[in-house]
């Protein structure tokens, strides 16, 4: 298996008690990986971890991908956004460019036609023009995929995209993220609802503090696994 991001033994810790503990896990090139577990499990602190944000106490993170300019891309978990904020869903789609030409070069004309034909592949592009602030949470993280799709990276982390979004952009974006892995790009995703899973993925990480299961989703996606990842946490409070 050719793996796109590899993690070994990661433990971190932002105190002392550590939230994540001996990780260790594959995601393979091409597939469309779901990290799953309860709040807390150190779902957005894994994808941190990976992307080099947050340095573990012990561990290694092995990405190919990362020797290339801007063939990492990453939708963070939704902040609320400033109503205010003086930036344009076409300028937020732009800002992906920058990522692959570096800060210091001025994004030309093949770069604002990328911008616009990523807000087009959102359903985003009768919007160009409006505030981020004033667009709606699901509206907003179809224009936040967008920039990552300007990006064109090879290895996309998304950290819970589908929160708080409606049933018609929780559509669009799976379609979108299909496409990428159909195209061979791999998309790592933080997902909180269950009952998609099945449908979505193809790969799932099972974590809670641990890794619990790992692997295609019809091998490891089970009831047992699931049981398990969710009430290890309630376990403990009991013990
Ligand atoms: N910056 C931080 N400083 C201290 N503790 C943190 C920080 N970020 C997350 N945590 C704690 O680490 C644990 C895992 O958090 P997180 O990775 O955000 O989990 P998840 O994304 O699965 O909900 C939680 O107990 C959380 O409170
Ligand atoms: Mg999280």
């Amino acid at each position: 298996m050719n793996a796109a991001a590899e993690v070994r033994h990661l433990t971190v810790s932002y105190g002392e008690k550590p939230v994540l503990m001996d990780v260790s896990l594959t995601i393979p090139c091409g597939s469309f990986a779901a990290i799953v577990g309860p709040n807390g499990a150190g779902k957005t602190t894994l994808m941190k971890t990976m992307l080099g944000l947050v340095k573990p106490l012990a561990g290694e993170v092995s990405i190919p991908a990362r020797g290339r300019r801007g063939a990492v891309g990453y939708v963070p978990q939704s902040e609320s956004i400033d109503r205010d904020f003086p930036i344009s869903a076409y300028e937020v789609a732009l800002m992906g460019r920058y990522a692959s030409l570096g800060w210091f070069r001025r994004p030309g004309k093949a770069d604002k036609s990328v911008a616009e034909e990523c807000l087009r592949r959102v359903g985003m592009e009768k919007f160009a023009s409006r505030q981020i602030g004033e667009l709606s949470g699901g509206q907003q993280q179809r224009v936040f995929l967008a920039r990552a799709l300007a990006q064109d990276a090879e290895i996309y982390f998304l950290d819970e995209p589908l929160k708080g979004v409606d049933a018609v952009s929780e559509r669009a974006i799976i379609s979108i993220l299909r496409g990428l892995c159909a195209e061979g790009k791999t998309v790592v995703m933080v997902h909180h609802d269950l009952r998609t899973v099945r449908d979505y993925f193809d790969w799932v990480s099972i974590i809670n503090l641990g890794v619990v299961a790992s692997g295609a989703v019809e091998d490891v996606f089970c009831e047992r696994n699931i049981d398990r990842a969710y009430s290890r946490r309630a376990a403990e409070a009991a013990v």
